[in-house]
């Protein structure tokens, strides 16, 4: 190639480029707090079952790194914070020594890429049964009723209702879960806040049958969350700190009789610990995976909420970039999609096909099947 040819071929691909992002909103640079973010295309977090004795697995660094970009957001699947917090086969774990090792070369790879990496810090709650809970204990939870027994195909046992004076201890397992996130190399921590685990099991009024101060009022059942926040946030950094919720969902018949209050409250009382995102789970996802019509809307939660807003649940490309032309969020992060297309991002750049989704091979052990094996893209 002559040198004038090079010249045209660079102008064409940055020509390419710009009008991408005319285009494509979700293709456009943001900047949140301290990371210079290239795109708005997030990997939502996804449990897949693959870390075999709560232990991360070496075949994890290869699928993380896959869906790693230059400066593009990546949230790790639920990261249990204890040996109570589990309810499902072979989820992470990050809080003993060996975890925390297992997870650095996960880390790192993503970072080679330039990608940047959270953890989302997790506890089922009740979402669990004896079988997973140490000495075939009953799992723990705000409350001492049980999910409907086979709901979503699981067995949950009856919970043992906390103690208030038990409280701060697990406060605290999701503290040393953030320094240990923080040691593993991860850029920070999204406490999950959703879907029906512990922490949703206390802001919901179906759910938190409390009398002490963390049940009742809606101060009162957001205070074990907001009590999270402040712990982590002063333990690693409001800057390397966000959350997600899902306060208009009801999975695991965890729903609230109020959930614009509850979602306005949380997001406001939010800015008291200035941290980095709030990232929400669409009211359209009312059932785990259609999207039906919803009278409600997270924008309220957005303008109310001062740092980074992140919304998810059943995006295509075309309404992803809607949502942030609109102003309905400030990133939009990809659940399904991007588990069947590691080169999502790339994808949408081209304005590519897409792979389709397996759903039987979500959640099955194997460190290759409907895991690393999506094709990318042949260009
Ligand atoms: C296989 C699978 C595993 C999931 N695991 C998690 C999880 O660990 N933590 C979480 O907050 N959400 C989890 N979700 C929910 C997704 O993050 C996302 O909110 C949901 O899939 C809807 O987004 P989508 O339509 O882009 O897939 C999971 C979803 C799927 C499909």
């Amino acid at each position: 190639m002559g040198v004038l040819e090079t010249i045209i071929f660079i102008f064409h691909i940055h020509i390419t480029r710009a009008m991408a992002s005319i285009t494509n909103p979700l293709l456009t640079p943001y900047k949140m707090g301290n990371f210079n973010l290239s795109h708005r295309v997030v990997l939502a977090p996804l449990t897949r079952n693959r870390s075999y004795g709560n232990v991360p697995q070496p075949h994890a660094i290869l699928y993380y790194s896959q869906r790693a970009t230059e400066c593009g957001l990546l949230v790790t699947e639920a990261t249990g914070v204890s040996d109570t917090a589990q309810g499902y086969v072979e989820t992470p774990g990050i809080w003993t020594k060996e975890q925390v090792e297992a997870w650095k070369p996960i880390v790192n790879a993503v970072h080679e890429k330039g990608g940047i990496f959270f953890c989302q810090i997790w506890h089922v709650g009740r979402v669990s049964n004896t079988g997973f809970q140490p000495n075939g204990e009953a799992p723990i939870s705000p409350t001492d009723k049980e999910i409907t027994p086979g709901l979503a195909g699981g067995e949950w046992s009856r919970p043992r209702r906390l103690k208030t004076d038990e409280i701060p201890a697990l406060i605290n397992d999701f503290r040393l879960a953030a320094r240990n996130a923080i040691e593993a190399g991860f850029d920070g921590v999204e406490i999950h806040g959703a879907n029906g685990y512990i922490i949703d099991q206390f802001l919901k009024d179906q759910v938190n049958d409390r009398t002490d101060q963390y049940g009742g009022s809606l101060e009162n059942r957001c205070r074990f969350a907001l009590e999270i926040v402040e712990a982590v946030a002063n333990e690693i950094g409001g800057d390397k700190v966000g959350i997600r919720l899902s306060t208009f969902a009801d999975y695991m018949e965890c729903g609230d009789s109020n959930p614009e209050a509850l979602g306005l409250y949380m997001a406001n009382a939010l800015n008291k610990y200035n941290i980095l995102y709030l990232h929400v789970i669409e009211p359209r996802m009312i059932q785990v995976w259609e999207n039906s019509e919803t009278p409600y809307s997270t924008l309220p939660m957005k303008k109310a909420f001062n740092g980074t807003f992140i919304s998810a649940g059943g995006y295509k490309k075309d309404d992803g970039n809607k949502a942030i032309a609109n102003g309905n969020a400030d990133l939009v992060a990809f659940g399904r999609l991007f588990l069947a297309n590691p080169d999502l991002p790339k994808r949408f750049e081209l304005d590519a096909i897409l792979n389709k989704y397996d759903r039987d091979t979500f959640y099955i052990q194997d460190p290759v099947v409907g895991y690393t094996d999506y094709p990318f893209l042949e260009v």
